[in-house]
């Protein structure tokens, strides 16, 4: 009886952690504003630029330019950049120099670079660009404007 017991609890024990690493897993998920597949799904237009060059289709262009308007506060900065860095790091060839071309040759400000050595962490929403008016984020204590 004890050991069916000991059982028991263990499997609850084992639901739980269960249970927990997914809510570990799904916060982040469900505080950022912004949703990674929408921004996925904005810039894959852009994948054959960033891998083989030659000239950057316009649906490339409105993805940088429609995933960008969906970034609100340096939150959704940073968790887009996250997901802009993951996704570019699992694109086999990508050019990293080519994908930071995009900004400019779209003519949207993005206020950081994709590259695997950016801290996402780091990045502030400070800029004041295009048509977008874009407010220092408060916790940061400094104004990059
Ligand atoms: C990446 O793209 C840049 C700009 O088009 C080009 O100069 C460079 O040679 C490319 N790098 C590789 C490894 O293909």
């Amino acid at each position: 009886m004890a050991m069916a017991n000991a059982n028991v609890v263990k499997a609850a024990v084992g639901s739980l952690l269960l249970a927990c690493s997914m809510i570990i897993i799904a916060v982040p998920c469900a505080k950022a504003e912004i949703s990674c597949l929408q921004i996925t799904m904005q810039l894959t237009p852009c994948i054959p630029y960033g891998v083989l060059g030659g000239s950057v289709p316009p649906a490339c262009c409105q993805g940088v330019k429609d995933s960008m308007a969906l970034v609100k506060t340096t939150e959704d900065l940073r968790a887009k950049c996250q997901c802009v860095k993951d996704g570019a790091a699992g694109i086999p060839g990508i050019n990293y120099t080519r994908v930071n071309e995009l900004p400019s040759i779209c003519h949207v400000t993005v206020p950081y670079v994709v590259s695997p050595e950016t801290d996402c962490s780091k990045v502030n929403f400070a800029e004041v660009g295009g048509s977008h008016h874009y407010q220092a984020a408060e916790e940061t204590g400094s104004r990059v404007i």
